[in-house]
């Protein structure tokens, strides 16, 4: 307890002067933009914080649900703020120290022991399911249970509440950060500024099975391997149209991104062909790569978002967290990865597919299955003669007490509709707005949980919403919700 209120402290320091720092950077740094100061705007509520003016590759605070505002223009430059030299040279520098402090943060946060659930793991079956809680709770709070007595407002005063939003770890830049275990067999995606600060024990699977709605008969069609463009004809001559060939050859092309592309506005060491679909999600699933949300600004307002799966996307009828965007072929045609920044592609480039190929990326996405869940019968709820008494029990409590079925229902667990949590009354920060529900189907696969991974294990989604929601749920209707979930 001692070692981790020290811990909490040194972070509190850290933090404190990881923001002075990088405003004091900003204020020094080389570069040809000077940055241009906010125009008058209404005032911030009391308790949050103007955003600090930085440039592309300044260190921001990790506690960014604590600011608010504007910057000084929607759009982004497709130059660097210093040399191509230099610019290597700072991160070259600023790298070592950025994720050594990053990775105490994340370990203040969550005690990452990676001990996994008994018995459980992943689809494949390759990988166990890791074992929660394992956000820390505050040294003065004794037990979850205890942190659940509490009502929101004491929770805010104290400032006890265990999953505030993640940043991502170099907000400024932002873009794609690929987990450790994707760059060892891309190295062409390592980053020269920053790397994926959560452990592999706490991603998904690598490579993760893929299951066709078309053949469900032949469980995973890749036999464990990663669909590559090099691998896709041989393993799919035969069992997919021409249309859905094509789509999926598009999901795999390399194309330039904002930062990932033959120039130097690029955070790679050598010039990169880019990034496809199957970069992120990764045989049609996801390998935990983050990225920013491309619909707010300024950056440092941007929200971290965690690669969803695209298995089972043909039941969803709202795609990505706050866009809602409503078809896969649109959301082929407007996924350019360009942080949502139509400025850029005039030095970097658009990805430029056509209507009729985005369709049939779209095509191909819409059949892509959830993993085998050989325990619930067509209504989706537990055959009685295959489950456990813990897993009825759980069944029981989703349907009642925990009032998960609410929002989480249908063949995929979700009500297709987007969700104000109104998570901010736990905490002093910015409101972060309506969030798309995700489905539960076949969620044990894809750790960390909600959009930017806060809870990194089923239990910690389990103990968010007991506070979100105010259920008030025993230690006993928790592991049992859990052991449910891992049915799914
Ligand atoms: C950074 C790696 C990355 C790459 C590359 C990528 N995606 Fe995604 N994808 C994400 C993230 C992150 C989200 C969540 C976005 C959000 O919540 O706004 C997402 C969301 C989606 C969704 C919505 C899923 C849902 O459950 O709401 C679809 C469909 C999708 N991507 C398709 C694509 C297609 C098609 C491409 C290629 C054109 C692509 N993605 C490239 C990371 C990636
Ligand atoms: C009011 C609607 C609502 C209720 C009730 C609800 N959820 Fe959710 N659920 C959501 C929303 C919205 C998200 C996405 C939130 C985010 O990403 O910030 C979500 C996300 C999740 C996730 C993470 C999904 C992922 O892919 O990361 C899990 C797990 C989950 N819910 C489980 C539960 C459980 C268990 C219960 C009941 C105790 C429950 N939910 C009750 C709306 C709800």
């Amino acid at each position: 307890m001692v070692s981790m209120r020290k811990t909490l402290t040194t972070l509190l320091v850290l933090l404190v002067t990881s923001s002075a720092t990088a405003q004091e950077v900003a204020r020094t740094a080389p570069g040809s933009h000077s940055a241009r100061r906010p125009t008058a705007t209404s005032p911030l509520p009391a308790d949050l914080l103007p955003y600090p003016q930085l440039k592309a590759g300044e260190r921001a605070p990790l506690d960014l649900w604590r600011y608010a505002g504007r910057c000084g223009s929607s759009f982004g430059s497709p130059e660097l703020p210093m040399s191509w030299d230099r610019w290597v040279a700072f991160h070259r520098r600023q790298k070592p120290q950025l994720m050594s402090d990053v990775q105490r943060y994340m370990a203040g946060r969550f005690e990452f022991h990676g001990r996994a659930i008994a018995g459980a793991t992943m689809s494949g079956g390759r990988k166990p399911v890791m074992a929660g809680p394992i956000a820390r709770l505050p040294a003065k709070v004794e037990s979850w249970e205890r942190l659940a007595a509490m009502t929101p407002e004491q929770m805010r005063r104290d400032d006890v509440f265990p999953f505030k939003p993640l940043a991502h770890p170099l907000h400024t830049t932002a873009h794609m950060v690929f987990p450790d275990g994707w760059v060892k067999a891309h190295p062409e995606h390592a980053r020269i500024d920053v790397d994926h600060d959560v452990p592999e024990q706490y991603l998904p699977e690598f490579p993760p099975p893929m299951f066709l709605s078309t053949h469900k008969e032949l469980g995973d069609v890749t036999r464990g391997k990663e669909v590559t463009l090099a691998n896709y004809y041989g393993i799919f001559d035969g069992l997919l149209t021409a249309e859905q060939m094509e789509g999926l050859k598009e999901l795999l092309r390399p194309t330039p991104t904002t930062w990932f592309n033959h120039t130097t506005h690029r955070v790679t060491a050598e010039p990169s062909t880019g990034v496809s679909c199957m970069s992120c999600h990764v045989n049609g699933h996801t390998n935990g790569a983050f990225e920013l949300a491309p619909d707010s600004r300024p950056n440092l307002a941007r929200l971290r978002v965690d690669t969803p799966t695209m298995r089972g996307n043909y039941q969803l009828m709202q795609l990505s967290s706050k866009r809602s965007i409503r078809s896969m072929d649109h959301f082929s045609e407007v996924e350019e990865y360009f942080d949502g920044d139509p400025g850029m592609m005039q030095s970097i480039g658009p990805r430029a597919a056509q209507r009729q190929v985005t369709n049939r990326m779209g095509d191909f996405n819409a059949i892509l299955d959830f993993a085998p869940a050989p325990k619930l019968g067509p209504l989706m709820r537990l055959i009685p003669s295959k489950a456990t008494d813990s897993e009825l029990r759980g069944e029981a409590v989703f349907h009642g007490k925990g009032k998960c079925v609410v929002c989480h229902s249908g063949p995929a667990f979700v009500d297709d509709y987007m969700h104000d949590l109104q998570v901010e009354r736990f905490y002093r920060g910015r409101p972060e707005g309506p969030i798309k529900t995700f489905p539960l189907r076949g969620i044990k696969d894809s750790p960390p949980y909600l959009h930017d991974g806060r809870c990194p294990t089923l239990a910690d989604a389990v103990e968010f919403f007991n506070l979100v929601l105010e259920l008030r749920l025993t230690k006993q209707e928790k592991e049992d919700l859990v052991a449910f979930l891992l049915c799914l």
